[in-house]
């Protein structure tokens, strides 16, 4: 395969459709912009792709041979046949999101997502955590706020988010852009302002809740509104999930 030039003229086949676009652009980026829904959990338009929840997965066709692919994270490139609802990916999906509701099944949002893509009851058993170990909150921290006070830490069953070493982090600015971001609560304002818990993996430890950005209290905010909501949507063109 030749070597991908960003910004050149390609054709991508998206469920038999010819799409013009352009070299370098991921196949979600593409599907999105033509209206064919992929579903998604790790992803956000305002940070770096990370392919981590692999529900976005799509089947891409060379000749004979299909490749499932995270669409999230695989570039277009010239004549590439994409389909992304084959029974295939279907199934794909629903063990991922029978995974997820192994561990999340309290979280409302996994509940709802593994009703969409039909997973059934989950076969495994898990420890209950509202952390997907999707890691936005962690690339909010570092590409939005620029901070990395946050970081997944560890791997396998004790892969975890945390500040370094597990204590307040200085660097942590207190805007809640992590608590924002994270798309099903693991991460609470209570985390972040009060003590330390080891209720989940986010073991978030930070004391001093006012924001160093606005000098408002975390508290005297509603969740879903406030200064750093605002810098989300204005650094990413819409609303953290
Ligand atoms: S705390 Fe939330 S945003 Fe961070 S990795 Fe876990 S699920 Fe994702
Ligand atoms: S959205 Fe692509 S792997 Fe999560």
């Amino acid at each position: 395969m030749s070597t991908p030039t960003p910004g050149t003229s390609i054709t991508v086949f998206l469920n038999g459709r010819p799409i013009q676009t352009v070299e370098g652009r991921t196949i979600l980026q593409v599907a999105r912009e033509h209206g064919v829904h992929i579903p998604t959990l790790c992803f956000h338009e305002g940070l770096a792709p990370y392919g981590a929840c692999r529900l976005c997965m799509v089947e891409i066709v060379r000749g004979q041979s299909r490749q499932l692919v995270a669409s999230c994270t695989h570039p277009c490139v010239d004549g590439l046949v994409v389909l992304t609802d084959t029974p295939a990916v279907q199934r794909s999906r629903r063990i991922t999101a029978e995974l997820l509701l192994a561990t999340a099944r309290h979280v409302p949002a996994i509940r709802e997502l593994a009703a969409q893509l039909g997973a059934g009851e989950p076969r495994f058993t898990l420890p209950e955590d509202a952390c997907i170990l999707c890691g936005l909150c962690v690339r909010a921290c570092a590409e939005i706020v620029g901070v990395r006070a946050i970081s997944l830490v560890n791997r396998g069953a004790e892969k975890r988010v945390s500040p370094p070493f597990r204590i307040a982090s200085n660097d942590c600015i207190r805007c809640g852009t992590c608590v924002l971001v994270c798309p099903t609560g693991a991460l609470t304002l209570a985390d972040i302002a009060g003590p330390p818990t080891t209720r989940h993996r986010s073991e978030s430890q930070y004391e001093a809740p006012a924001c160093q950005l606005c000098g408002q209290a975390w508290n005297d905010l509603p969740t879903g509104t406030g200064r750093s909501q605002q810098a989300v949507q204005a650094q990413t063109g819409s609303g953290a999930r």
